[in-house]
């Protein structure tokens, strides 16, 4: 009893350390993987990797030494990612399918084609999403429920399909990308793509909380990004705080790689905004959002 308390602390201190400076100190954390080559010999599944997040995200992962499986619906994006990438990295596997993960059951077979490429996956990054939502009662139901469709239903499939080869390796990581936008009821534009990414939140954290109950040996991220400029705010105005996509992702890579069960990125601002959004009354959340 007591060396399990002790492991139990000791685990909990080290685990404490890596998120810290991952969330602190992104940069000097993803040069210390580079150097070990974290990910050689590993695979990770990224949907959504045709543009912004997802893409970024892809050459970190590949510069870390994972090999890569990517996804998404412009086929042309994924192959010239997948050049690049193969010319910059020769020594890592690059696979690349279409897919629309709105199409449930492709999301099954594309994911399950992946399993059987690489023999496993290590992680699978829950990223592909559009930022289509408009104000409720004002005729744009088709608009919203497509929206709900690709960011949580599709979100749901591909949480699906990621744990069943988990369960059946006995082993994985499962992120999922959430937004800063989860953390209140949100007016405006963003009412359904808020309350999506509030239940691919909470979706995660169901999942965590069954692998503790079954004690299976996979972890669970939620990532909630905030302001990154890509494709889906292209046309937005100066956001509060935002960041490119090449250092949002970089903050996303840490994070997943610290295997942190949540975390704001980047940390700086987006964990006190994020406390704030929690506890200030509805009105003054409506003035920062
Ligand atoms: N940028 C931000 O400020 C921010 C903040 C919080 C959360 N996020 C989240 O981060 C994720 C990535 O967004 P991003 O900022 O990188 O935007 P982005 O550049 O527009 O990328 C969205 C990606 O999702 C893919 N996608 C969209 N609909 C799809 C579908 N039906 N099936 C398959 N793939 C689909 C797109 O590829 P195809 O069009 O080729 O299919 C693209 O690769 C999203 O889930 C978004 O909600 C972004």
């Amino acid at each position: 009893m007591r060396n399990t308390l002790v492991n139990f602390v000791t685990d909990t201190a080290k685990k404490g350390k890596a998120h810290a400076y991952s969330a602190l100190q992104p940069e000097r954390y993803l040069v210390g993987l580079e150097k070990q080559q974290a990910g050689k010999d590993k695979t990770i599944l990224i949907t959504g990797a045709s543009s912004g997040l997802g893409e970024n995200m892809a050459r970190q992962f590949a510069k870390l030494g994972y090999n890569l499986a990517i996804c998404a619906r412009r086929e042309s994006r994924l192959e010239q990612l997948k050049g690049d990438l193969n010319e910059q990295y020769p020594d890592i596997r690059i696979e690349y399918r279409t897919l629309d993960v709105a199409d449930y059951k492709a999301v099954f077979e594309v994911f399950q084609a992946f399993a059987k490429d690489f023999g496993s996956i290590d992680k699978v990054v829950v990223n592909a999403g559009v930022g289509e939502s408009r104000r409720i009662g004002k005729g744009r139901f088709e608009t919203n429920r497509r929206t709900a469709e690709i960011n949580f239903v599709g979100a749901l499939a591909q949480c699906e399909a990621a744990m069943q080869i988990f369960r059946a390796q006995n082993s994985g990581q499962l992120v999922v990308i959430s937004s800063m936008s989860a953390m209140r009821g949100l007016p405006r534009h963003m009412t359904t793509y808020g309350a999506c990414k509030a239940g691919l939140a909470y979706l995660a954290e169901g999942i965590r909380a069954d692998m503790i109950l079954t004690k299976l040996p996979i972890k669970i991220s939620t990532i909630y990004p905030g302001y990154i400029r890509t494709e889906i705010n292209t046309n937005a105005k100066p956001l509060p705080f935002e960041v490119d996509a090449d250092t949002g992702s970089r903050a996303i890579v840490a994070a997943i790689e610290s295997e942190v069960e949540e975390a704001c990125v980047p940390s700086v601002p987006w964990s006190l905004v994020g406390q704030m959004m929690k506890h200030l009354p509805l009105p003054l959340v409506n003035k920062i959002s």
